[in-house]
């Protein structure tokens, strides 16, 4: 199969043996699959690039994993993992390649595409980038006053917000804490305002990044940032204040940024597929060059592990067959991201971003419209803080909600045997979400009868746990290019096209021209009814704003 050829999976005799088998699955419990196979951990567990990935809890057997494979295999999934990582144009919507995986390939691998080594411009610009890093954490790069840089600000949203702000608060423990970091996105004027409250123009740095530079959340948020840096220190300083990621130079420089102080990347990188090229910077200004190394060492291993690994040990082939699993067989349309972690409570925010806007399609390839299930919804918070608020809808609700674990076996600040408690908490979730507890169970610690029904677990949800020993640059890596190499899993499977985004454009372009609208109350508006009834009720009530909004940050 060719890049953009994209056969109906549905039409698969894989396709119609997994419907045959979900039939039975739904007459199965997961306790009756434990108690037939000792041995269904081990069986069912997978190991790679530093991480335990244990699928036994899902609602799989050896039957379906064999189906599954076979899917994999008629969808040419593993033809079009060579295509991506071969850098053929697989994003055919837009015609580039996907080449992620080149951004943490290590410098001696090159990969020359169109008789360029990609490789090689990689790392020039992370040897760029790791030059600037260093100078801003050892204080020689200064602002234009001379002072230390104490206060680094990215802007950016999307792809160019989520990756670098989730791997801040991630790796924060290796941060440099004489820096602080904040990450502005929101069109809201408060984001900018609120992180800009209390710093010192003289020692603050802004890192705006976007891949296009076009983007409205972004461009003005920079304009504003801008405003308060010049209104403090005068034009001139704008080049020790201000930094530019972005594969646009001609609208870097448009915008007043020299592209001396410029980081490049690539068309080939998509937005979410980007926290680990140059719109990594604050990353790396925040745990140094090395740590980045190690964090693009994680997702190097990954990487090496999805292309070389078979099948049926294949950690990111499987999450994403077992996600297609749960979605169109199980029924199954969400997914809680659970970590039980708290550096981690932006993860499941950046995976939503690399999940739902990459598998939210509804037509394939070829333009033809899906007659099944794609992408699942995903969310979450960090455990255990989940408990105390959803796990009541994900134990006994009505819907089903797939669940992901993610736990860390050592403690990065030890305290008492908090990180022990907090292990024993995300274990017992995942066993009471697979095993519940019958009315019998119930009845025989002596509930009384009217409440049995209230206390009864029904069990048999299912989750995927992932392991590793340590919340670190590299199992960070490694795990974001599992979540990764899994959505493409699924994409390939569904024949869709997981690096375009074409829903988020009609919404963006409408919105840039309701804002003339909005501030003319003259204007005749082409709009319907009810955008229209809204636009008049705005202009009034904005209109009773105390006093006119103030144009710069004060
Ligand atoms: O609106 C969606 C999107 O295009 C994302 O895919 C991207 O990550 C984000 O906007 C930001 O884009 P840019 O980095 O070009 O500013």
């Amino acid at each position: 199969m060719n890049s953009s050829e994209s056969a109906n999976p549905a039409d698969t005799a894989s396709w119609r043996e997994l419907t045959n088998l979900a039939g039975a699955m739904r007459e199965r419990l997961l306790r009756d699959l434990f108690a037939e196979d000792p041995q269904r951990a081990s069986t069912l567990s997978r190991t790679g690039a530093g991480l335990l990935v244990d699928f036994s809890k899902q609602r799989i057997t050896a039957d379906v994993l064999a189906a599954l494979l076979g899917l994999a295999e008629e969808q040419g999934v593993l033809a079009r993992r060579q295509a991506m990582f071969d850098g053929e144009h697989i994003n055919v919507t837009e015609d580039r390649a996907v080449m992620h995986t080149a951004l943490r390939r290590p410098r001696d691998m090159a990969l020359v595409v169109d008789g360029r080594d990609v490789v090689a411009d990689v790392h020039g610009v992370l040897d760029r980038m790791a030059v600037f890093a260093h100078a801003v954490r050892d204080g020689s790069w200064t602002g234009a006053t001379g002072r230390r840089i104490r206060n680094v600000i990215n802007i950016g949203i999307g792809g160019s917000d989520l990756g670098p702000a989730m791997a801040y608060d991630a790796l924060r423990f290796y941060s440099d804490r004489s820096l602080c970091f904040r990450f502005v996105s929101n069109i809201d004027p408060t984001d900018i305002t609120e992180a800009l409250r209390d710093l010192e123009p003289a020692e603050t740095l802004f890192i705006i990044a976007s891949k296009t530079f076009g983007t409205q959340e972004t461009l003005t948020n920079a304009r504003a940032a801008r405003d308060w840096l010049v209104s403090a220190l005068g034009e001139a300083a704008v080049p020790r204040h201000c930094v530019a990621v972005s594969t646009n130079a001609e609208r870097v420089a448009a915008f007043g940024i020299d592209t001396d102080n410029m980081f490049g990347f690539w068309d080939w990188v998509g937005g979410r597929y980007s926290m680990e090229s140059a719109i990594g910077l604050s990353t790396m200004v925040a745990i140094g060059p090395e740590g980045f190394s190690d964090l693009l060492a994680g997702f190097h291993a990954m990487d090496e592990h999805f292309r070389v690994t078979p099948p049926e040990a294949n950690i990111p082939l499987l999450m994403g067959l077992i996600a297609v699993w749960n979605r169109d067989f199980l029924d199954i349309p969400t997914t809680a991201v659970l970590p039980y972690a708290q550096f981690l409570s932006r993860f499941p925010a950046y995976l939503q971003q690399l999940t739902m806007e990459s598998n939210g399609k509804s037509v394939r390839l070829d333009g033809a419209r899906v007659d099944y299930n794609t992408g699942a919804i995903y969310w979450g918070e960090p455990g255990t803080n989940g408990q105390h608020s959803f796990y009541q809808l994900l134990h006994q609700g009505t819907q089903v909600v797939a669940c992901d674990f993610i736990l860390f076996a050592q403690a990065l600040e030890p305290v008492f045997d908090m990180q022990d408690m907090l292990a024993a908490n995300a274990l017992a979730q995942a066993a009471v979400l697979a095993f519940g507890r019958t009315a019998d169970e119930v009845r025989a610690d002596g509930t009384p009868d009217a409440l049995v029904p209230h206390k009864v677990m029904p069990g048999n949800r299912p989750s995927t746990f992932i392991m590793a020993a340590r919340l670190e640059p590299h199992a960070l890596g490694a795990m974001i290019a599992a979540y990764e190499h899994s959505v493409f899993v699924q994409g390939a499977v569904w024949g869709i096209d997981s690096f375009d985004q074409w829903g988020v454009e009609l919404g963006k372009s409408m919105a840039e021209a309701i804002v003339p609208d909005l501030q003319d109350p003259d204007r005749v508006l082409d709009r319907d009814s009810s955008t229209a009834a809204l636009i008049r009720m705005y202009q009034a009530l904005h209109a009773t704003a105390p006093g006119a909004g103030p144009d710069h940050i004060g």
